[in-house]
């Protein structure tokens, strides 16, 4: 049994907008309840409007993801509500351009613990209660492409996005290791999609004082912005990764990269498959090696 069913109860960061609003939209239309979460309250509430218009049963939770107490009174609202959680989507996240040197400590700061801290606030909330529950469950991180890749501007979205993969693929061995079989594992890796992540003044906090036109006056940040908000055009649309993702993790798939082709998604398929030791690609050597001394056994 799946637990992307009708009946189970969802859980999505950041679901006031793009990825996040149509994954919820999917669940809703696969019969889940859904519990949408963002830190923008109007947007959410127009978001829940919308999404409670298609008959659905939707409870709508403000919640900054960089504060623990916020995920775990988001998980205590939701239990309320509903008394269980299914699935846990980590997708709240930002893109700002900066070079390496450039980029402010407040402004590291802020981004770490968007991209990464949240999704182990998320996991540490959450992963416990499902354990507890023992029927279906399954965790989801956006994390991206650039969870696997690095360019020219990336020096803060780069590294957070590569810490998200790491530790769901932690959170995935951790669960296996402990022999704990209800609760499944997916992280996502997804090229351009066309959403508002190229405006990440709406929702950063102002004392950072994110600049558009300041970050544009370096030619790199400059080029390499522009060319992801044009690419933002011929790029998937949310609704069509929503589908692919809730396929993908409805058949156990660990990794998905959702919208490459060509000779990008042959670049990352090695990527992982080289790249990663996590026990689902060549390192199995390793993996029983470690296995073997931590549980005194044989593969
Ligand atoms: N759009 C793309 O091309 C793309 C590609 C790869 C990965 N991603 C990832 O997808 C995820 C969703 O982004 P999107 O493309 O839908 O962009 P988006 O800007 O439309 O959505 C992000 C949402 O997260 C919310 N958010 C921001 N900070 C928050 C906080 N502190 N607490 C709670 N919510 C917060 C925003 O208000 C917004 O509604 C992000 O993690 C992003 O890194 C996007």
């Amino acid at each position: 049994m799946s637990a992307i069913a009708e009946g189970g109860i969802a859980v999505i960061t950041g679901a006031a907008s793009g990825i996040g609003y149509a994954l919820s939209e999917e669940a809703l239309r696969r019969g889940m309840s859904v519990v949408v979460s963002d830190i923008r309250e109007e947007a959410l509430a127009a978001a829940a409007q919308k999404l409670e218009g298609q008959g659905a049963n939707v409870l709508a939770v403000l919640a900054d993801v960089t504060s623990e107490e916020n995920i775990l009174a988001l998980r205590d609202r939701a239990l309320e509500r509903f008394g269980k959680v299914n699935l846990l989507v980590n997708n709240a996240g930002a893109f700002v351009g900066g070079l390496a040197w450039e980029t402010s400590a407040a402004q590291m700061d802020w981004i770490i613990d968007l991209n990464f801290k949240s999704v182990a606030h998320g996991i540490r909330a959450f992963v416990p209660q499902m354990i507890a529950q023992g029927d279906p469950c399954h965790v989801i991180t956006i994390a991206s492409a650039a969870g696997i890749s690095v360019y020219p501007g990336y020096a803060s979205y780069s590294p957070t996005k590569h810490a998200a993969l790491a530790i769901t693929e932690a959170l995935y061995l951790d669960l296996i290791a402990e022999g704990i079989g209800n609760v499944g594992v997916t992280v996502v890796m997804p090229g351009m999609v066309r959403t508002d992540i190229m405006n990440p003044e709406k929702s950063s906090p102002t004392s950072l004082g994110l600049d558009r036109e300041a970050r544009h006056a370096n030619a790199t940040v400059r080029a390499i912005e522009s060319t992801m908000t044009s690419a933002l055009d011929g790029a998937i649309a949310p609704e069509d990764l929503a589908r692919r993702v809730f396929d993908a993790a409805d058949a156990g798939e660990l990794y998905i990269l959702p919208n490459h082709e060509g000779e990008t998604l042959t670049m990352l398929t090695q990527a992982i498959a080289n790249g990663r030791a996590t026990g689902t690609n060549p390192w199995p050597a390793i993996m029983a090696g470690m296995s073997t001394r931590m549980f005194n056994k044989a593969e």
